[in-house]
């Protein structure tokens, strides 16, 4: 299927990484305008450079920590200035948090939901004013299968992944009459800069491939995914080929998750 995104504009969050960052690549390879957002300047960058290298449309960006509102707002002001309205948000930016229940404190717990839930929904804010003006618009909420099928010690990011999945069921049905899909894609374990660096904590007295092994024995696929097949399923949400698929959260997760 040729997903042509030639004339949107996009903007995704945590997209100088794993993830993030495979999903402004294949936005801009297919045609996008791609603003891409993280905190860590260097990494952005080159992430922006190597984005640029397969782009049919313009990179730019936007060094951001999106739990500050003072950054989120001048971040969503650089990109519409430079490409007009957003027209496609990919809420990906995360980091695992996870923990036994007596190590859990407020803090932890506050934090998580303000990276995962408050702050993709402030983004949201920000772009469906004119989202509804163009009658138009693809949203797509990165979450993990945590949020429906959470284990032990899966807090606090289980519980914020719920939310987040909440937040998507009730935004698809309150933006539908505009046109605005909002779906959610549910991570089990895809290769990404956080395996890198626990890989890089572990010590790397093995391969990659050895220590990520006994992962993948628990996946029924059989294997870890990779970044791209994660794009892949981002890219087809947020083309006109998806336009009658809203509130759903579907698995990118080689069949780990028990609940469909
Ligand atoms: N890979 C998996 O197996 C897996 C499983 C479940 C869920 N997920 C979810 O998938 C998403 C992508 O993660 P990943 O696996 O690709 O990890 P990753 O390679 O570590 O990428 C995370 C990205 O988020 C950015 N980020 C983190 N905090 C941010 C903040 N406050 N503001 C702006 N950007 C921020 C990071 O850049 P900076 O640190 O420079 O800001 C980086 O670009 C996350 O939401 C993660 O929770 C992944």
């Amino acid at each position: 299927m040729l997903i042509d995104l030639t004339g949107r504009t996009a903007l995704v969050t945590g997209a100088s990484s794993g993830l993030g960052k495979a999903v402004a690549a294949r936005l801009a390879a297919s045609g996008a305008r791609v603003a891409v957002l993280a905190r860590g300047e260097d990494a952005l960058a080159a992430a922006a450079d190597a984005i640029r290298a397969e782009a049919k449309g313009e990179v730019l960006p936007i060094p951001c920590d999106i739990t500050d509102p003072a950054q989120r707002d001048a971040a969503m002001g650089q990109a519409t200035d430079r490409f007009g309205a957003v027209d496609i948000l990919v809420n990906n930016a995360g980091s695992s948090r996870r923990g036994e229940v007596e190590t859990l404190t407020r803090d932890g717990v506050v934090e998580d939901l303000d990276l995962k839930l408050l702050a993709p929904l402030a983004l949201i804010q920000a772009v469906v004013p004119t989202m509804k003006e163009r009658r138009w618009g693809r949203i797509v909420n990165v979450s993990a299968v945590v949020g429906k099928a959470p284990d032990g010690g899966s807090m606090p990011t289980s519980l914020s992944r719920a939310a987040g999945l909440s937040m998507t069921r009730t935004l698809s049905r309150e933006l539908a009459p505009w046109n605005i899909l909002v779906n959610a894609l549910c991570v089990g374990k895809i290769k990404s800069g956080q395996w890198e660096r626990r890989y890089e904590a572990s010590g790397k007295a093995q391969s990659y491939e050895e220590f990520l092994a006994p992962v993948a024995k628990t996946i029924p696929l059989g294997r870890m995914g990779e970044a791209e097949e994660f794009a892949n399923a981002a890219c087809f949400l947020v083309s006109d080929q998806a336009s009658y698929i809203t509130g759903a959260a579907i698995n990118v997760d080689g069949g780990l998750c028990p609940v469909a």
